[in-house]
């Protein structure tokens, strides 16, 4: 009940970006008029292939100047392969936002939801989070190619961990960690392969982990942690990675929980010096765009992301609720074709908002 005022830049994007955005931005209402704070929205048509075709170019040149004053950007999906390659679309708009508002955190929750089915026979209860480093790693643009064409041809990639990226990222995890019910973190590494990053990301690591001594801490090689989310997903609580592994896990960790569509994700900036980005891990769909069937649910669990890094806690747990109430009845006649049902985005959708007001 803050009666505070967010200022909220929306940018839904392309395909079905467009699609669930409205239905994101249903919910949100419904919690503000519900919780008693303002969100005052405005909707930019960049980051899109419409854009791109109309300006030659992604995003307005001054796109860092008209987003930054933004509390947070609430974002919908990027890309459409048959209309301009990824490296153009993605590269050009949420890449760029993601560095320039040094978000350095991407967060992701992976919980099994009742009414959603698990693709694993025996899931058991899955609820944990996923912190991956948002910036440096292996992910770096240092290297190159020589003696290109011949038969010496030789290319080298680095990666780049320095001790701000590494620490901020784990002090993150800890914090995380120190905040749950179970308050284990666990570390993915490959200090076993690669000799020199990997090390020491799990010095600083342990070195950490001395100031958190409530949080349980734990390690395992990115190999056999890929198939412990397999084969046990509920003893995770908090997991961390670098870039890369953080990439790999985010993904198998919604999988396990059952469709994409309800999986939503945080880009943060912790320290709110520049907005954080919140949006559903899925793309833009081009496969079901326009079917009116998208699944909503990946774009309103982002806005409920949003609201609890602004501040919104009962808000956020409300609608976190009104999620499990709607997925949980299980109405076949509500759910989208994704999770076996004969509903559409609209309806279910409606359906969040509406339990928004009242659970
Ligand atoms: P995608 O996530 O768009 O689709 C993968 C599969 O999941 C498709 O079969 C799709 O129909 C299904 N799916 C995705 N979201 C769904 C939803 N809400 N409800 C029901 N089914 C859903 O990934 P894809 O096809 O690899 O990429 C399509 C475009 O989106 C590409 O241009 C890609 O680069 C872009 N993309 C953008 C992202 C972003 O904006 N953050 C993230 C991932 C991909
Ligand atoms: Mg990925």
């Amino acid at each position: 009940m803050s009666g505070k005022t967010y200022k909220i830049a929306v940018i839904p994007g392309d395909g079905i970006g467009q699609e669930v955005m409205p239905c994101g931005l249903k919910s949100l209402h419904a919690a503000s008029a519900r919780f008693n704070f303002n969100l005052a929205i405005t909707t930019f048509d960049f980051a899109s292939c419409d854009y791109y075709d109309k300006h030659g170019k992604m995003m307005p040149d001054d796109w860092v100047e008209l987003l930054t004053p933004f509390d947070a950007i609430y974002f919908g999906a990027v890309g459409d392969p048959a209309r301009h390659p990824d490296h153009i679309t993605l590269w050009g708009s949420l890449l760029q936002m993601r560095r320039q508002f040094d978000q350095y955190v991407n967060l992701r929750p992976c919980r099994l939801v009742k009414g959603v089915p698990s693709p694993l026979a025996d899931p058991g209860e899955i609820d944990f989070w996923i912190v991956r480093e948002n910036t440096e790693g292996e992910y770096s643009e240092i290297g190159g190619k020589i003696f290109e064409g011949t038969e010496r041809e030789t290319v080298i990639q680095e990666t780049v961990m320095t001790r701000i990226g590494v620490d901020r990222i784990l002090k993150y995890a800890f914090e995380l960690a120190k905040t749950t019910r179970r308050k284990r973190l666990t570390s993915a590494t490959k200090s076993n392969g690669i000799k020199i990053t990997m090390p020491y990301w799990d010095d600083r690591f342990k070195l950490m982990s001395k100031s958190y001594p409530e949080v349980t801490t734990e390690q395992f090689h990115i190999d056999i942690l890929t198939a412990h989310f397999v084969a046990k997903p509920s003893h995770f609580d908090v997991v961390v990675g670098s870039n890369l592994h953080g990439d790999i896990l985010s993904d198998l960790g919604p999988a396990v929980t059952g469709t994409i569509g309800i999986a939503p994700s945080g880009n943060i900036h912790p320290e709110a010096k520049f907005p954080s980005l919140f949006e559903p891990v899925h793309g833009s769909a081009p496969d079901i765009m326009g079917k009116g069937i998208a699944n909503p649910v990946g774009m309103i669990w982002a806005g409920q992301m949003m609201l609890l890094h602004l501040g919104e806690k009962q808000a956020a747990e409300a609608m976190m609720k009104a999620i499990d109430r709607v997925l949980g009845e299980a109405d076949q006649s509500v759910l989208t074709p994704d999770m076996k049902g004969k509903g559409t985005t609209q309806k279910l959708g409606d359906a969040i908002a509406e339990a928004i007001a009242s659970v």
